[in-house]
């Protein structure tokens, strides 16, 4: 059963040490979070993961990781600077600020009946800061409100040194910045995140095409990764959700303990980029196909994702208790590409005599998987910690080792025990895990 509470969620990933509150000793800095050993791990994982089924396993797509700072006109082009805002409105009563689309009727959910509210506003969500030792005009910077705008500004530069042609996509994996208004559940919504965005290149009249093709390779994406299908959907944004550059978007979203959630965007960005890049730059940004001597604009399919929020998806989706021996365990039955550690090396005591085979075990491991290491606690309590933060596979070196060169596997997910020659160990892991 995944988790139905994301507190179960929230306080694994304390207790454990996935997901601290930022700046905890000073009373925490709201909204933000510090990924800690398992989370960061686990977030490396999915990005990993993400790049392995958009780059490494396709021969029509490339990487790149822009700069995260950027000059103003590259956000007036894009036209973040003019429309990348939340219409927010304030309470006359308790002076409270909210947005407006989030308001279910017409009462503050501070002052409750009987308030009014100012007009909406337009709040632009980018944050400003400035570059060199002057601030003020000339000196703006904005940090990057979506890691698209460096696949477009990049485009020409990409096109020439990759030998690519449309239909290719340029793949990004790194931070944006929002001035949410609303951030909250825990890792879903915050100011800082990451996104794992493709903008792919086509002719626009294959635009339609490709944006089905992408809309289902990435909502199976999610379900090779271990989420249930039925924890997903996909659903068509109506007219008035539509970002200022989308011709048509799907979100693939999440059954979140408080309702849907997306967890990607799959949006038809048409030449809307390349053209005002264009024209704002004054450079050419087309493709000539030498093949039939035309020379166009492509089209843009964009699957966006984030990375925080995916993994808070992955570890709600395998979140589980069952009763192992009578008692109860908590599992996180997480796909082994995603889970912090793929290995546990556990020498059964900590005899002197156990710990030199079991830390030569672990170093060749290690060459291949993250291992854990750990000969404290008595095994009970060590395989239920395993099983707790997603380990799938224990590796136990016990007294019999010595004598006849084998070791215990231990399953996660069925907790069967099966023995195994040291010699065999790394053939019968990469043919457990699938890697
Ligand atoms: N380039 C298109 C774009 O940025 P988006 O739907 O605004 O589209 C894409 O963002 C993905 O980034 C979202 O589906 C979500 O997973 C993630 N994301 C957006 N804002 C976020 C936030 N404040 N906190 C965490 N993740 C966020």
């Amino acid at each position: 059963m995944p988790a139905t509470d994301l507190d179960q969620i929230v306080n694994l990933c304390k207790r454990r040490g996935f997901v601290y509150p930022s700046a905890e000793i000073y009373g925490g800095f709201r909204s933000s979070y510090d990924y800690g050993p398992l989370g960061s791990l686990m977030l490396r994982n999915v990005k990993d993961a993400w790049v392995r089924a958009m780059v490494q396993e396709r021969d029509d797509t490339v990487l790149i990781d822009a700069a995260i700072l950027g000059p103003p006109q590259v956000f007036e082009a894009s036209g973040h600077l003019a429309n990348f805002s939340d219409p927010l409105v304030d309470c006359t009563v308790c002076k409270r600020r909210f947005r407006e689309d989030q308001l279910d009727d017409r009462d503050c959910p501070q002052s409750k009946k009987g308030c009014t509210f100012t007009e909406a506003r337009a709040f632009n969500l980018m944050f400003k800061t400035h570059a060199g030792p002057v601030e003020g005009e000339g000196a703006d910077v904005y940090m990057r409100p979506e890691t698209a705008q460096g696949m477009f500004v990049n485009f020409a530069n990409v096109l020439q040194t990759s030998r690519k042609k449309p239909p290719f996509g340029i793949a990004q994996v790194g931070k944006s910045f929002r001035n949410e208004i609303t951030p909250g559940n825990f890792i879903f919504r915050t100011r800082e995140f990451e996104q794992m965005e493709m903008e792919f290149f086509v002719p626009p009249a294959e635009g339609p095409k490709w944006y089905s093709y992408w809309c289902e390779a990435r909502m199976q994406w999610y379900i090779d990764h271990g989420i249930p299908a039925d924890l997903l959907r996909i659903r068509a944004h109506e007219s008035d959700e539509l970002s200022h550059y989308s011709a048509g978007t799907s979100d693939i979203e999440f059954k979140f303990p408080w309702g849907w959630g997306e967890l990607e965007g799959i949006a038809q960005r048409t030449d809307f980029d390349l053209k005002r890049h264009a024209e704002f730059s004054k450079q050419r940004l087309e493709y000539f196909d030498q093949t039939t001597n035309e020379r166009y604009v492509p089209y843009v399919v964009e699957p966006a994702a984030g990375a925080n929020r995916t993994m808070a998806a992955f570890l709600l989706a395998a979140y589980d208790e069952d009763i192992i021996n009578d008692e109860t365990r908590t599992v996180l039955r997480l796909h082994p590409r995603l889970a912090p550690y793929q290995v546990a090396v556990l020498p059964l005591s900590k005899k002197d005599t156990l710990s030199p085979v079991a830390k030569e075990i672990f170093g060749r491991l290690s060459k291949r998987y993250m291992c854990e290491y750990d000969e404290t606690q008595a095994i009970g309590r060590r395989y239920r910690r395993q099983d707790e933060i997603g380990t799938p596979l224990c590796v136990t070196v016990d007294f019999d080792t010595l004598e006849d060169q084998s070791v215990t596997i231990r399953d996660r997910d069925t907790t069967n025990q099966e023995r195994v020659a040291i010699a065999d160990l790394e053939s019968v892991i990469a043919q457990r895990l699938g890697f």
